[in-house]
């Protein structure tokens, strides 16, 4: 599995395990200052085929999709397109109901991923996240929700969409409108906890007085698939779903921790029409949210699980991957400035031949927080995976911690409790399939710098506008390691505004490939790093120069990174899946026209934009990025 084996160097750094929590940490900083934990001690053999084999796109502020030569890409799906034999055809105008949405591909796809057919390589499911509802766009009166049948609608258009798809005799894949296996999911589906916190007091409802039986996904941003063939879907911003009727309501530290405001704190205002969303009615009902949940996309009628082991917060997605003896090792951040880095180590071996017993393993393990070290400000260090078990580190009920259930429901106050380091906003995380290494993108964090919050090498700017990409190698190249070293793979910046600066970014970046807010990140087989941006687009300022949200290609060896693709107008992109054969790459465009300026798909000027899902081809058939 991981073939590089450390120089002499590492391996004396890595022998240094004797520190115990994030403040005894400075020493070992100083002692790995200068150490070739880098990319200079992988550099790829001279003999090796190039891996970037397409040219660098320029940035553009196009309103379409603009490609190396050589590619060209179709729209698979996009907001509204029926699913069902029966289902409402799309009007473009905004006025369909929330029964005809319950019927039609979901707003605002977000992480997805694709189930190649066991027998038939022409043949596929998709599962897609539809995150969240862009109101101008999605109701017809193009404000916020203003009725209960606008909150239904944004309901039955947000959660998952599992999709059919075929390639046609020409190589193109084909969205199939009517299989049996299209589905969506949505924030109104009964569904099932499963691992430590199921039943738990803080899980119960009037609705649900045992506290197993939650309803509804959304704000489902990204994604993982697990090697036993289901879908991983990551429930993110959560909170903006709540809020109160009652103005005097005192928020309690837990609500604060996961940033509830009681006006809701978002357009979607679902609290005023939908009692379910008033916590001062039902304030568990916030506890039931902020989950991994797993889907099986094979069979439309299961109940998606809500996996209580993973534990909730503002999850962004979900990497998955093996230990050395088999367990599996799930890494997660949480997308919010400071927050922290996780990982889930299962107890249980994956049985490749066993399929029933390994729809449990994600509900017995351990969860872990990341600490790194790095007060000396140098851009690599070590760090350490502090286990968020009861009893354990202060998880005490001295501390507010009343069992291993309650650990789960307040993961946040879990990792400060053991102080986890604090992040720039940690968004997708891919590991390498060549090497192990895991690499996570820090998106941006204006808060950076401020009380709480001090610059770290990890996190090394103030006020940090354009994100860095972190990475890490666990000790013994083995995901279930306590301890591992870490680095910056690229520090994105503007070498153009700002010159011999920080903020000009690392030796990686030029005037040529720079971008902002890096936030999807996945790896193909072949271990291209592909890395989408959702950044600030104005072309101006501070990001003059950059364009369109876009999405690169790296090198992790070299380091060399390049543009692939920029969107249109108003779109970040997001989610990335492959064909098996690597013949093609789905990516997503959410939210074009985000503030007007784009009539992306359909480029009619009576159609509203939409989210889409996109088929990107090479005319010659290739792989995608060789
Ligand atoms: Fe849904 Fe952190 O992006
Ligand atoms: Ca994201
Ligand atoms: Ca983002």
């Amino acid at each position: 599995m991981h073939h590089n084996e450390p120089t002499d160097l590492q391996r004396l750094a890595l022998s240094r395990r004797r520190f115990i929590g994030c403040g005894a940490l400075a020493g070992a900083a100083l002692f790995l200052a200068g150490t070739p934990l880098g990319r200079s001690a992988l550099a790829r053999t001279a003999t090796s085929t190039p891996l970037l084999g397409f040219a660098n796109v320029a940035a553009s502020t196009a309103d379409t999709i603009t490609l190396p030569p050589g590619y060209r890409f179709d729209v698979l799906i996009s907001w509204g397109q029926p699913l069902h034999a029966d289902s409402v055809n799309y009007r473009g105008d905004g006025s369909h109901t929330a029964a005809e949405q319950l019927g039609q591909f979901g707003e605002n796809n977000d992480g997805m991923s694709l189930f190649p057919w066991p027998d038939d390589p022409d043949r596929a499911l998709m599962a897609i996240n539809n995150e969240y509802c862009n109101y101008p766009y999605l109701l017809q009166h193009g404000q916020s929700p203003q009725s209960l049948e606008d909150v239904r609608k944004a309901q039955a258009a947000v959660g998952v969409t599992v999709i059919e798809v075929r390639r046609d005799s020409n190589g193109a894949w084909r969205f199939v409108q009517g299989s049996p296996y299209n589905r969506r999911l949505h924030a109104n589906l009964p569904m099932a906890f499963g691992g430590p916190a199921r039943g738990h007091e803080l899980l119960r409802t009037e609705a649900d007085p045992e506290g197993v039986a939650p309803i509804g996904t959304f704000q489902n941003c990204a994604n993982g698939m697990t090697p036993w063939g289901t879908y991983l879907t990551c429930e993110e911003n959560f909170s903006d779903c709540f809020g109160s009727r009652d103005p005097q309501l005192a928020l309690t530290p837990a609500q604060k921790r996961y940033s509830v405001k009681l006006d809701g704190a978002s357009d979607n205002r679902w609290h005023l029409y939908d009692e379910r969303f008033d916590i001062a009615r039902h304030p568990n009902e916030l506890n039931r949210h902020g989950w991994v949940v797993e889907i099986d996309p094979f069979d439309p009628q299961s109940t998606p699980v809500k996996r209580t082991a993973l534990g909730r917060f503002k999850h962004e997605n979900a990497a998955i991957t093996l230990s050395r003896d088999g367990r599996v090792v799930v890494y997660m951040g949480d997308d919010e400035r400071g927050e922290f880095i996780y990982k889930f180590v299962s107890r249980d071996r994956f049985q490749p031949s066993n399929a029933a017993a390994n729809r449990q393993l994600l509900d017995h393990g351990d969860l872990y927080v990341a600490c790194l070290d790095g007060q000396s400000l140098q851009p690599r260090g070590e760090g350490r995976w502090i286990r968020l078990r009861f009893g354990e580190n202060g998880l005490t009920p001295e501390n507010g911690f009343s069992d291993q259930g309650e650990v789960l429901i307040h993961a946040r106050a879990a990792g400060s409790q053991v102080s986890a380091t604090r992040m720039d906003r940690p968004e997708w995380i891919a590991v390498s399939p060549v090497d192990g290494q895991v690499y996570c993108t820090l998106t941006n964090n204006v808060q950076r710098g401020s009380e709480g919050q001090p610059l770290d090498g990890a996190n090394p700017r103030a006020n940090n506008l354009y994100g860095q990409i972190l990475r890490w190698r666990e000790d013994g190249d083995d995901a279930a390691a306590e301890s591992f070293s870490w680095d910056l793979f690229v520090i994105a910046g503007n070498p153009v505004v700002h010159p011999g600066s920080r903020n000009a970014g690392s030796a990686n970046i030029d005037a040529d490939n720079m971008f902002n807010s890096p936030d999807g990140l996945a790896f193909d087989p072949d271990g291209r790093l592909w890395i989408q941006t959702d950044g600030n687009y104005s072309n101006s300022g501070d990001y003059a120069g950059m364009g369109n949200n876009q999405m690169l290609c790296a090198d992790p060896l070299s380091g060399e990174i390049r543009r692939f693709l920029v969107g249109p107008v108003g779109c970040e992109i997001t989610g990335v899946a492959f064909a098996a054969d690597r013949r093609a790459m789905f990516i997503g465009v959410q939210h074009p026209g985000e503030g007007g300026g784009s009539s992306f798909p359909d480029h009619r000027p009576e159609m509203r934009p939409r989210s889409s899902v996109v088929v990107i081809r090479r005319d010659d058939g290739g792989i995608i990025g060789a």
